[in-house]
């Protein structure tokens, strides 16, 4: 497995997104994941699947003989949490749930104007200094918020999570990222199944011998940025790890980011009419 370094926090390439993977067909999924190599998982309060994860990550700790301390567990505070009591009591049940005393990476799932951002960073910060969660970060933060969220967290912030994938144009926040010194983690990276039936991405992975997807992946970590692609099926995680062996031209980057013309936004804001980055 590959990693990105971010204020201090080395975080495997690439990840399990893990929204909507339910019940029986949750646990499967990490527990597989876990024997075809992954060490990073993604999942949220929000998600309603932290038992399930939990379950899944003791099953996947046991037969593929791996340590807790070499998987990267996040999770996440939803946006109606994030005053200080909730903000603690949302925590106390996710680590309750997935049965866990750390998490690797405890984020902001989406920013609140009607909560103090600084109360939400404080009891953040707390998390880390009291050894709840390994490294904070924020998730869904645009290029202000992040300036200001920076300022504010008197630990580092060491991820944004938001939409990237090849059809979407972030460069602004991206580049923002990069300055403040956080990695990037992108959600959606197959734009919710567009990617893998792309037919630029298609003829590119010809190429290569790899899929649409494969190479929409291929396309974000060969930026520093760490994909969360959501599957269950077994041959489709196998293939989303398969990226690391071969490499885009530079002309290949370049067709693949004129696709961000298309504007495709999968996920709208809960609390905004639009986006800005
Ligand atoms: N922070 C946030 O606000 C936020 C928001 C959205 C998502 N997320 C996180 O990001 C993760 C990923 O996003 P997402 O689940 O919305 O979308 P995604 O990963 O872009 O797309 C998932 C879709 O791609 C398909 N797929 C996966 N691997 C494939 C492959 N190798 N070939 C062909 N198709 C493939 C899946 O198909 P199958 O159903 O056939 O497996 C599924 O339909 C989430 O699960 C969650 O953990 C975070």
């Amino acid at each position: 497995m590959n990693f990105v370094e971010a204020n201090g926090a080395k975080i495997p390439a690439i990840g399990l997104g893990t929204m909507t993977l339910m019940d029986a067909v949750c646990v499967e999924a990490v527990e597989t994941a876990l024997c075809v190599g992954y060490r990073h998982i993604d999942t949220a309060e929000r998600y309603r699947d932290e038992s399930e994860i939990g379950e899944g990550l003791r099953r996947g700790l046991r037969a593929a003989h791996v340590e807790r301390e070499d998987v990267f567990v996040t999770t996440k505070v939803w946006r109606d949490q994030l005053a200080a009591a909730d903000f603690e009591r949302s925590l106390d049940q996710s680590l309750k749930k997935l049965e866990l005393s750390w998490v690797d990476l405890l984020l902001v799932h989406w920013p609140n104007p009607k909560v103090p951002l600084k109360e939400t960073l404080d009891f953040l910060c707390k998390a880390k200094r009291d050894g709840r969660a390994k490294h904070v970060g924020v998730a869904n933060f645009t290029t202000p918020l992040l300036q200001e969220a920076v300022k504010l967290a008197s630990e580092p912030l060491v991820t944004n999570q938001i939409e990237v994938h090849p059809f979407i144009a972030q460069d602004k926040v991206l580049a923002a990222c990069r300055t403040l010194g956080l990695s990037v983690t992108a959600y959606c990276p197959l734009a919710r199944g567009k990617a893998p039936g792309n037919d630029i991405l298609a003829r590119i992975g010809k190429a290569h011998g790899k899929t649409p997807a494969q190479i929409a992946l291929r396309y974000l970590v060969q930026q520093g940025i760490i994909p969360i692609p959501r599957t269950a099926k077994p041959d489709q995680l196998a293939a989303n790890l398969a990226v690391f062996d071969f490499n885009l031209s530079d002309a290949e980057m370049a067709e693949i980011a004129r696709l961000k013309q298309t504007g495709l936004r999968v996920v709208n804001p809960p609390h905004a009419p639009r986006w800005d980055n």
